[in-house]
């Protein structure tokens, strides 16, 4: 018997959607025998009365959630999301450089540094990477900082935008498609996949369109009736950056297959991404809890 902590935030539940998959995690560690809390912010000193850390809020070098992270590390106390897929997950030119090593298709992508994003230069990138751009500023998340530009004066009224949030930016080929593939990969081993549809207003799957947030469609799929290439790509992407739990967005298009994010901290809302994979939370806590062993067990407060 272990005792898992997931760490929460009081946004972590927005909706029921959010709520039920956290009581779906606090039934699958109770039925296996294990302890389950949910740990708020106030109680990360308690961290160390842990076996092992979940962590279901938003994941930011800057926020409680990467302190809890760094901290249950110190202690030896197996964590997802750690610290390192967090840092590389919130840098996509980190996370980029990570899946080009590898030699992880990706659309084909050019990192700018801010004396680069000028108009002269521009003409030549809408050469190189077609008549539209996707740009994107390396810490956007939830679609944020990722705009499409189709002239030389957009390129330097959006790049300029984002510059002023980091010393580079990124440009990117733009991949149209109707949804992003998004594969769920535990420790190596796809663990479920879904389609993201994305709106039709907007060429992301979240944005604010006219005032109003547009949002995407899940459609939960079964990982065995999805593609084979976008599965083991999934898996090569998530292998690049490291062993925890990843949510890897991948575009199929024409017979290419090409992935566009691997983020740490991955959606899993009940009735959408656990769909065909009801597994997944038993997976997960038997991942933290009884496939590997604290590297300093004796460590308790
Ligand atoms: N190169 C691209 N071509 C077409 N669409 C893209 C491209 N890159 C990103 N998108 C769309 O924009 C969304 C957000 O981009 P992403 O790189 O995942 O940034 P974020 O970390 O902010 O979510 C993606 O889910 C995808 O639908
Ligand atoms: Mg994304």
């Amino acid at each position: 018997m272990g005792r898992l902590a997931i760490f929460i935030e009081r946004y972590s539940i927005s909706g029921s959607f959010e709520l039920d998959s956290l009581l779906r995690f606090k039934d699958a560690g109770e039925r296996r025998g294990h302890d389950v809390s949910y740990l708020f912010r106030p109680e990360l000193r308690h961290i160390t009365r842990y076996d092992a850390v979940f962590i279901r809020a938003t994941t930011d070098p800057l926020n409680a959630s990467f302190v809890a992270s760094r901290v249950a590390e110190m202690h030896g106390i197996p964590v997802i999301d750690d610290s390192h897929s967090i840092l590389v997950c919130c840098d996509k030119i980190w996370m980029y450089q990570l899946l080009q090593k590898r030699g992880v298709d990706i659309p084909r992508t050019v990192f700018l540094h801010r004396s680069e994003v000028n108009e002269l230069r521009a003409v030549a990138l809408f050469r190189e990477l077609g008549p539209k751009i996707v740009l994107k500023a390396p810490d956007s998340s939830f679609s944020s900082h990722v705009e499409k530009v189709e002239s030389p004066a957009e390129f330097v009224e959006i790049g300029e935008k984002f510059l002023r949030r980091s010393d580079r930016i990124l440009a990117q080929e733009f991949v149209k498609s109707l949804f992003d593939w998004r594969v769920g990969v535990l420790g190596g081993k796809p663990l479920y996949a879904c389609r993201y549809i994305i709106p039709e207003e907007t060429f992301k799957i979240m944005a604010v369109v006219d005032g109003k947030l547009r949002l995407c469609w899940t459609e939960g799929v079964a990982l065995d009736a999805a593609p084979p290439e976008v599965v083991r790509l999934a898996v090569e992407a998530a292998n690049a950056i490291g062993e925890g739990l990843y949510g890897v967005d991948l575009k199929q298009v024409d017979g290419r297959t090409v992935v566009i994010e691997v983020n740490d901290n991955p959606t899993i809302n009940a009735g959408l991404e656990d769909l065909y994979a009801p597994d997944l939370y038993d997976r997960i806590v038997a991942h933290l809890l009884e496939e590997r062993r604290p590297r300093h067990p004796a460590k308790r407060s």
